[in-house]
């Protein structure tokens, strides 16, 4: 295809749609995406810096939802899954030998060994299985609940619920020891929080991105030391978390190879905990903004599940995910080159108004609400079950022990493409 045929997007908004700062405000970037799906619905993004490759920003939920139902044509692994600097693709090749991602994981994953690997946790991640640890987790959400209100009537909600709570969970599940948590939150936010220096914990502010990439890469060797040894303990004892599944799981006959097994517990690990932490603090943004709604659903449960439904779509904490074209293809219109890069922008299709009213509000009655924030197709979200029942269980607690709930400052979100959402929440609450 030439370039003349491709609508090609200006240089001032490529670097809107692709710079991590402006992922941290989100209203400038939704009149972006909303005048991008009117006039271009997909259109050809290119650097003005040269630093990342081109690709297709896919802004329409139409068009979102036939991408990622169509995983034979549109492909996660050739390149990387998420949008990522031409150094850090370089480097990630040197590293592993040719590959573009660090860590092979489920993500990284096509068709047929994609369904193989999936399967071996699958039946785990279902409610059925998931029920027998509400107990649990029940508990978790208790303690971090404790911890609010002995901080005060003033704390921020981030650092004391929204960002430990869902990494106990992920943690318990798979058999991590609570002292090592601390790590595995360091380790984590190096490799996912990388584009928000405040977030990373390392200084990551001044340094070059090939540095950045180095120091994300350092964080991968750590965790693949860390799940060696928790391998080894639960191939020796096997217990009924994620980790032992893992650890003996075995495929076409054979256990999972070194790479492979890692790749499987840092996906566990990384998506299971940002990501719900940037929803739940979403959630509570919303009902500390419109505090009549905290005393509603105090007094009727039955409207949580629509409040932690909206609160996933609202904050969409899984930014975008990028796939591969396989072949020469068509999408609204518009020809699609085989090898050309697509980004799935899951803010930009969970704010399309030709599916959803008004579609900043947060509306917690919405219904339907088929949001894209879980994606959809055959690598929809392995813990969607787990992160809605993690958030359900935490705001029943809340709702019980915590009787009024309002701002107390400026709330604050992670400058990241990837996976990103609120990083401060000031908020005063009253005990019930
Ligand atoms: C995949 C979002 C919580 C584990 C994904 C994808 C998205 C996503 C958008 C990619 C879907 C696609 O490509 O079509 C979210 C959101 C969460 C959340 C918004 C919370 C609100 C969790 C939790 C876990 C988890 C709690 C597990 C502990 C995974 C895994 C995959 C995945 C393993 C890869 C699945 C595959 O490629 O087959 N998630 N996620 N996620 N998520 Fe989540």
């Amino acid at each position: 295809m030439t370039a003349q045929d491709r609508p090609t997007l200006d240089p001032r908004t490529a670097y809107d749609v692709i710079s991590a700062e402006k992922y941290a405000d989100w209203d400038p970037l939704l009149d972006t995406f909303d005048r991008l799906r009117e006039e271009t619905p997909l259109v050809w993004v290119e650097d003005p810096e040269h630093r990342h490759p081109p690709f297709w920003l896919v802004s329409r939920y139409e068009d979102a939802m036939r991408i990622s139902k169509d995983n034979a044509t549109f492909l996660n692994n050739p390149q990387t899954v998420v949008f990522s600097l031409t150094e850090g693709i370089e480097f990630a090749k040197s590293v592993t030998g040719g590959s573009p991602h660090l860590v092979a994981s489920l993500v990284t994953f096509d068709a047929p060994i994609h369904m193989k690997y999936r399967k071996l946790t699958q039946e785990w991640f279902m409610p059925k299985n998931l029920r027998t640890l509400e107990h649990d987790i029940r508990e978790l959400a208790d303690k971090t609940v404790d911890r609010l209100i002995k901080a005060g009537p003033q704390a921020d909600f981030c650092k004391l619920v929204s960002q430990p709570y869902p990494l106990h969970v992920v943690m318990q599940i798979l058999g991590v020891p609570e002292e090592d948590e601390p790590r595995m939150l360091l380790l984590t936010q190096q490799m996912f929080g990388g584009q928000d220096e405040e977030l990373n914990q390392s200084g990551m502010k001044d340094l070059p991105p090939e540095a950045i990439t180095q120091l994300v890469a350092g964080a991968v060797k750590d965790f693949e030391a860390y799940f060696a040894k928790l391998t080894a303990e639960k191939r020796a004892n096997p217990t009924d978390d994620v980790a032992s599944t893992i650890a003996n799981a075995r495929i076409d006959g054979e256990p999972l190879n070194d790479r492979d097994m890692m790749g499987y517990y840092i996906i566990v690990a990384a998506a299971g905990h940002d990501t719900t932490s940037a929803s739940t603090a979403g959630a509570m943004l919303a009902l500390a903004q419109d505090p009549e709604q905290w005393a509603r659903v105090r007094e009727d449960r039955s409207l949580l599940p629509g409040i932690v439904e909206e609160a996933i779509r609202w904050t969409s904490p899984v930014q975008h995910f990028m796939r591969t074209a396989a072949e020469d293809t068509e999408i609204a219109g518009q020809k699609i080159a085989k090898g050309d890069w697509v980004m799935i922008n899951y803010v930009a299709a969970n704010h399309d108004p030709a599916q959803f009213d008004e579609p900043r509000k947060f509306d917690a009655g919405r219904s339907p609400n088929r949001h894209l924030a879980f994606g959809a197709g055959a690598h929809q979200c392995l813990g969607l079950h787990l992160a809605r029942l993690e958030m359900k269980i935490l705001f029943e607690v809340l709702l019980d022990r915590i009787e009024t709930v309002e701002l107390a400052g400026e709330p604050k979100r992670a400058k990241s493409t990837f996976v990103g959402g609120l990083k401060t929440l000031p908020l005063r609450v009253g005990v019930a």
